[in-house]
């Protein structure tokens, strides 16, 4: 198939267009670089040996994204492109709502406007809020706490909607539980720009001396050792399980929703204590106050996934651990050449 990737550039997108090249598919990339740099696509590439026809556009853009469909004739389209950081979201609503809701909107119109009626789109976790328990599933009730949240809620019920009204489109929403890791090479990895918010990108900075010590956020949590425990994915699994399910329900009419996690939670001090062992680094960390809006346990149950696609998350934390390392390790900056 030939797949047009939003958001293709960035850190979950670059892994997903590699495993795509490597499953035989081609891939057309719409970023606007506001998050990303070319060099990930470059080095994807570099990896698989095959190019990737990339355009650099902002996806609220309806001219430009209307030219690309009629340029590329893709049979479906991979939806990543939007804002990420719950506190930001926060602060600026309006933005989250334009750049996450509004544009995943007009992304349908135009892909109604061409006749491309599959989309596999990055949803989240977060959209379940404060769950009854854990393991989480896709039934459970959705009540997002935050902006962000609340705008990948809007987009799934959007595209619920879009396939009452047509009923040959598949809509595909992937709820994504902690994505962390890197591509075994080292060569792509997940580059965040200032202080990262995340825990492993945090360890990361730690680890090659960018940072002097971690601050764990609370470890009086009603957990094994007191520390907040969550479903960390390799991003290489998450990416496979893109194109299972691009490959298994490519116009398979309806609107489906998945859990892409492990099942298994890891509680800060685990993930501590894995990448000392691991890196042979010494970790340094700090006991902080619980940070504002977390929950202490937070983790899926993806066998709805390997029931309907087959799919199944097949790295464990080591291996998580080990290629973050590996990619900091050979990238202490991250992508240095931002366009
Ligand atoms: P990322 O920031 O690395 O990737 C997003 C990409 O979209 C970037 O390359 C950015 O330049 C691009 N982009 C943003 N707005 C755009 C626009 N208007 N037009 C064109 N390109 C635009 O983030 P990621 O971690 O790879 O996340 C990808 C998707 O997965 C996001 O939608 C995110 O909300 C979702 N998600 C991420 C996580 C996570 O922890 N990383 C968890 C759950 C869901
Ligand atoms: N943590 C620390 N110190 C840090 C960073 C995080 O102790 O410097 C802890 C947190 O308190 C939490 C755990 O590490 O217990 C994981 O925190 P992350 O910030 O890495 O991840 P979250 O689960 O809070 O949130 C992430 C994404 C959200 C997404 C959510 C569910 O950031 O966008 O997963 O998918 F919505």
């Amino acid at each position: 198939m030939r797949i047009l990737v939003t958001g293709g550039a960035g850190y979950i997108g670059s892994h997903t267009c590699l495993e795509l090249l490597n499953s035989g598919h081609q891939v057309v990339v719409v970023d606007n670089l506001s998050n990303s740099s070319v060099e990930a696509l470059k080095r994807v590439e570099q990896l698989t040996g095959q190019s990737i026809k990339f355009y650099q556009a902002d996806i609220r853009d309806e001219k430009a994204l209307s030219a690309i469909f009629a340029a590329e004739k893709v049979d479906a389209v991979i939806h990543f492109a939007g804002s990420k950081a719950v506190g930001e979201s926060v602060a600026k609503p309006l933005f989250y709502y334009e750049n996450n809701v509004s544009a995943s909107g007009l992304l349908m119109q135009v892909m109604l406007q061409h006749q491309v009626k599959t989309l596999v789109f990055s949803s989240s976790a977060t959209v379940y809020g404060e769950p009854v328990s854990s393991p989480i599933r896709e039934d459970f009730a959705v009540h997002p706490e935050s902006p962000y949240g609340r705008s990948k809620l809007m987009v799934e019920q959007i595209m619920s909607d879009l396939v009452v009204a047509q009923p040959d489109f598949s809509a595909i929403s992937l709820r994504y539980f902690n994505p962390v890791g890197a591509h075994e090479s080292g060569l792509i990895g997940e580059d965040p720009n200032g202080i990262p918010n995340n825990l492993m990108p945090f360890i990361n900075q730690v680890a090659i001396g960018r940072r002097p010590y971690l601050s764990v956020f609370g470890d009086d949590y009603d957990t094994p050792d007191g520390t907040g425990v969550r479903d960390y994915i390799h991003v290489c699994d998450l990416a496979s399980g893109h194109v299972k399910a691009l490959e298994t329900l490519h116009q398979n009419a309806g609107f489906h929703v998945f859990n892409l996690g492990t099942g298994q939670g890891v509680s800060v001090l685990e993930m501590v204590d894995a990448y000392r062992r691991i890196s042979g680094q010494l970790i340094a960390y700090q006991v902080a106050p619980r940070r504002p809006g977390d929950i202490a346990c937070y983790y899926g149950d993806p066998s709805l996934a390997a029931e309907k696609l087959g799919w199944k998350a097949e790295r464990g934390l080591d291996q998580m651990v080990a290629d973050s390392w590996k990619w900091q390790k050979l990238n202490p900056h991250g992508y240095t050449r931002r366009s």
